[in-house]
């Protein structure tokens, strides 16, 4: 009952760790990773680390991690073929299964139906409802500007609420356990099956095929809260969805750019008023997965389109956690630029474009600044800069805007930039941009995890250079496995290190020949490939990034560099014992080996001299 390779990958590819964790705890994201309270054991602050890019996830207070399928296995208790399938289950994907009946998966096509039909219920009741408070929905739109064509262009419903969709639906044949699991009736403790949204407007939000997956419900003028959205549902992941992306995509792609807004509201009157590329996030910050999902249509920029209004500042702060190495020319890659703007006057993009015009708001579009000037701009406008305490407040401000990716080219850039804006010398800005504290990484966070810290000095009787020791192979591991074509091309490193622990050993061993039987393999096969032979390697591999040195390469060769020169000390004690006056060694034998520790000992010195420091240690 083998489950293939193949199949395997498939699922893999097909499961999103960050959205599968998100489905069971709070995921906060900061900068590209993402963040949770670690499911395994009980914590009040975040150390649980994803990792969207690997697809791995480590947590720093008890030392856990692993892959995607580790996190199920661990999660729903499984043994690894039970969450293939059950991940397969999940991502709608067919595993063939010598020797057992698949079970094709209809969950999630019954939810689509369950959406589909409740889509056009609430539709018809806008449409046509009788009740004084359909009138009043119908009202309500048409006084906003949103009558006419607009319900029926976007579907656009009302929500009667009473049982009246539990009914319908029931009418339909769906069980109460497909309604719930949609999220549209909800049943509290045993009791009766209720509909979820009750008396409000209704904003389907369709995925980027235009299937309807969830709802927004709005209240019928004022009141709390504004919006109902539907939770997380096997179809729906708020993260990784954008409002009128199904209808904004082609727009996108012919125009290369993206808008992107906070309100439903605002998504339609723009595209009422002929602005096309435009989607909303869901009440939700920015996250790497929406970046990802625009740029599939859009090839040039995305503009994050910010409210007037003080909430519309907050998202903006928000967004600036966003800025990362991955925005830096020196990143390499081609990536999408991130633009921001802020709409005047407390305005948000619907009232803009009502009160000036779709041409004006193009203005502003074409106005927006690359979030890094635009967070350094929004940071020098909180300041008087016409003090000189105000200049230095605002140059530290304006600095930790470039924290995140300070030692890079382009931060260098803005700083000589931010030196002539506040009449400072040039030499002063960087070595003030050089002192900034860069954010918090997992390095800090290792040290200051006491169960880290303890799980690993349980290593009794073990001196601190020998525990410093296993630390540099723990991370060189953890960095080879979460970079498999870094490590190929450094194999020879797994190959040649004396691992001083056991653990590391096979680790290093079992890397070594996944790579070799399959070059490809990523981070998350690795992973998985060595927790089979010690479910403590997932641990080990995931407990590190790229933290101290900012970049692969440098990190790499510094580990590297550790590594070899440890082993180097290790090589010249032996010597040294040797040619201890107890043992007897004849004379030319003794004299080779004494020449031999001596050069040793030049080619230690002068590692040792041209290695760097670990900023950590
Ligand atoms: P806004 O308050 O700007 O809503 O929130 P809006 O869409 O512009 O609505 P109008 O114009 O007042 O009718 C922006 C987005 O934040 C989410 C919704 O996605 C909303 O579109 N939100 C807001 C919620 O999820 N819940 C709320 O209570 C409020
Ligand atoms: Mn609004």
């Amino acid at each position: 009952m083998a489950i293939s390779e193949e199949d395997i990958q498939k699922v893999r590819e097909a499961s999103d760790l960050v959205a599968i964790v998100g489905e069971r705890t709070v995921v906060r994201q900061r900068g590209r990773d993402f963040w949770c309270c670690c499911p395994f054991h009980n914590e009040k602050t975040p150390s649980c680390k994803i990792d969207p890019s690997t697809q791995l996830w480590h947590c720093f207070g008890c030392g856990e991690g692993g892959d995607v399928f580790g996190f199920i296995m661990k999660s729903e208790d499984l043994n690894f073929p039970d969450a293939v399938r059950y991940l397969a289950e999940r991502a709608h994907i067919d595993i063939v299964e010598t020797g057992r009946a698949s079970m094709p998966s209809s969950l999630k096509a019954r939810l689509r139906e369950v959406c589909a039909l409740t889509e056009e219920f609430y539709h018809a009741q806008l449409m046509r409802g009788k009740s004084p408070e359909a009138d009043a929905a119908r009202a309500y739109l048409g006084g906003r500007g949103l009558g006419g064509d607009v319900p029926k262009k976007w579907m656009l419903g009302f929500a009667p609420g009473r049982q009246s969709l539990v009914r319908f639906l029931s009418s339909k044949g769906f069980k109460p356990d497909e309604m719930i699991a949609a999220n549209v009736a909800v049943q509290r403790d045993g009791g009766r099956l209720n509909d979820r949204f009750y008396n409000r407007i209704m904003f389907p939000i369709h995925n980027p095929q235009g299937e309807c997956i969830a709802f927004g419900g709005r209240v019928v003028g004022r009141g709390e809260p504004k919006y109902l959205n539907s939770q997380e549902t096997p179809l729906f992941h708020k993260s990784s969805v954008l409002y009128g992306l199904d209808k904004a995509k082609n727009a996108m792609v012919a125009t290369g750019i993206a808008i992107i807004v906070e309100g439903y509201t605002d998504v339609i009157a723009l595209h009422e008023s002929g602005i096309c590329n435009v989607v909303a996030t869901l009440g939700t910050a920015l996250t790497i997965q929406h970046v990802r999902l625009i740029s599939r249509h859009a090839s040039k920029r995305i503009v994050y389109l910010f409210d007037g209004d003080a909430a519309g500042q907050r998202a903006a702060d928000r967004a600036l956690g966003f800025i990362d190495e991955e925005m830096t020319p020196e990143a390499g890659k081609s990536r999408i630029e991130l633009c921001a703007v802020t709409l005047p006057d407390d305005l948000d993009p619907a009232d803009f474009v009502a009160q000036r015009g779709a041409d004006a708001l193009r203005t502003y579009v074409d106005d927006a600044k690359p979030l890094i000037a635009y967070g350094i701009d929004r940071r020098l406008a909180a300041h008087d800069l016409g003090s000189a305490e105000g200049r230095t407040r605002a140059l530290s401000d304006a600095l930790s805007v470039l924290a995140p990716i300070k030692s890079s080219m382009l931060a260098k850039d803005y700083a000589i930039q931010l030196a002539g804006r506040l009449q400072m010398r040039e030499q002063d800005v960087l070595d003030a941009l050089a002192a900034t504290r860069p954010p918090r990484t997992y390095e800090q966070r290792e040290n200051e995890s006491p169960v880290a810290r303890e799980q690993y000095s349980a290593q009794v009787g073990l001196s601190q250079s020998e525990l410093s020791r296993r630390k540099f192979e723990r991370r060189t591991l953890s960095l080879f496995a979460q970079n498999p074509a870094y490590a190929l091309a450094h194999a020879d490193v797994l190959a040649q290190t004396e691992w001083h622990d056991s653990l590391h050993a096979v680790i290093a061993e079992r890397m070594l020949s996944m790579l070799e039987r399959n070059p490809q393999a990523t981070a998350a096969a690795i992973v998985a490939d060595a927790a089979l032979v010690d479910s403590r390697a997932a641990g080990v591999l995931t407990s590190g990034s790229i933290g101290s040195f900012g970049s692969l390469e440098s990190e790499g060769a510094f580990l590297a560099d550790e590594l070899a020169i440890g082993d180097m000390e290790a090589s010249l004690a032996s010597m040294r014992a040797q040619l201890s006056p107890s043992i007897p060694l004849d004379e030319t034998e003794r004299e080779i080996m004494f020449q031999a520790a001596v050069d040793l000992q030049k080619t230690i010195n002068a590692r040792r001299a041209a290695h760097k420091l670990d900023p950590f240690q």
